[in-house]
């Protein structure tokens, strides 16, 4: 099988496409034929051995994928050759065959594309646990979602309509806030050009409900200054780079929340709750509540130019990596 590889910690100009002998499952584990692997800005940080997780290389990037069972361990039950699915990894994802733990892997149902699947996962269901799980978003409140077109924000978009909140798209093109409000956003705010903190507090009425950060640096705090009383400030990532550091009176003074979301391990603390999150998006998905954006797809050769785009802020929505 051809494999996109890490030799050695850096860019994705680094990183090489290889032949490597087909992997075997083991011990309740599925080995699965790739359809197409969704392409996450995790996967510009482990290539640079700056995410959480720090695998030794050599390793392939790629954080989940979708594809049907091309055979199944010993132990496994409820998988069957042939089986359409998706799996979330930490990597190894970019390669024409993966291995799964089969607790890691869920079903696809019929009708759903394999790219829109490879793709769907990681972002709409961190956002629904960050959304639902951790700010309880209710009816009727002000969500504003920082790099709103980019993977995880554009689902948190959607998914904060689809929940019944007044969303703000934060961006920093107007190219980027057109596809916003396309996908249901009902303000925007383009933080390149208007002052954040005077933008969200006039368009939520005073103070913002539910703010996502998957951003950071100094948008943070322009963000949490707009913080309305009793709001939940989502710390979800830090795609400019840097971790912020922020004055915890305003904290005090909104008597507001900082939270803290960190999906991959939650999924492992709770299993039980995450499939309940996918059986809803896949609900939703098939209601058109949701509708994944599909920039562009890349095949497999092509997948550093993939995570290139994600590092220089060019993508909109979500990239795919499709293997033939
Ligand atoms: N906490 C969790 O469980 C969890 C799960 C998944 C992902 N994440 C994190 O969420 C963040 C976003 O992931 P993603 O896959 O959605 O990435 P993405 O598609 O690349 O979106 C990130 C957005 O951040 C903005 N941005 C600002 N400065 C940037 C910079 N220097 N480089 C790149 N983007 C920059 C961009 O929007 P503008 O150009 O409009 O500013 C971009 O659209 C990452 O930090 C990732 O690690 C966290």
């Amino acid at each position: 099988m051809r494999a996109v590889v890490c030799k050695e910690l850096g860019p994705p100009e680094n990183l090489q496409v290889v032949e490597l002998p087909d992997p075997e499952p083991g011990k309740g584990e599925v080995l699965i034929d790739v359809a197409a692997a969704g392409v996450n800005f995790p996967d510009a940080l482990i290539i640079q051995g700056l995410y959480q997780f720090k695998p030794s290389p050599p390793f392939s990037p790629g954080g989940e994928v979708s594809g049907t069972i091309a055979a199944v361990g010993e132990g496994v039950e409820g998988f069957a050759i042939g089986d359409r699915v998706v799996a979330g990894l930490a990597w190894g994802g970019f390669a024409e065959k993966v291995v799964a733990p089969a607790d890691k892997v869920i079903k696809v149902p019929d009708g759903v594309d394999m790219a829109v699947a490879a793709s769907f996962f990681l972002a709409y269901a961190t956002s629904l646990y960050a959304l639902d799980d951790r700010a309880g978003l209710k009816k009727g409140e002000t969500l504003a979602v920082l790099g709103a077109a980019g993977g995880v924000g554009l689902a948190a978009v959607q998914l904060g309509k689809a929940m019944g909140a007044k969303v703000i798209a934060c961006a920093s093109t107007d190219e980027k806030l057109a596809l916003c409000r396309e996908h249901g956003a009902d303000e925007t705010i383009n933080y390149r050009e208007e002052d954040l903190k005077q933008r969200l507090k006039a368009l939520s009425g005073g103070g913002v409900d539910v703010l996502y950060d998957p951003v950071g640096g100094a948008l943070s705090e322009q963000a949490l200054r707009a913080m309305g009383w009793g709001g939940r400030f989502l710390v979800i990532g830090f795609a400019a780079g840097d971790i912020p550091k922020v004055p915890l009176n305003l904290v005090l003074l909104k008597s507001c929340q900082i939270v803290g979301v960190f999906w991959g391990m939650a999924i492992v603390r709770d299993p039980a709750r995450h499939a309940e999150h996918v059986a809803q998006l896949y609900a939703w998905l098939k209601e058109g509540k949701i509708e994944p954006h599909l920039d562009h797809r890349y095949p497999l050769e092509e997948a550093p130019a993939a995570i290139r785009a994600l590092m220089d802020r060019k993508a909109k929505g979500k990239l795919v990596v499709t293997m033939r």
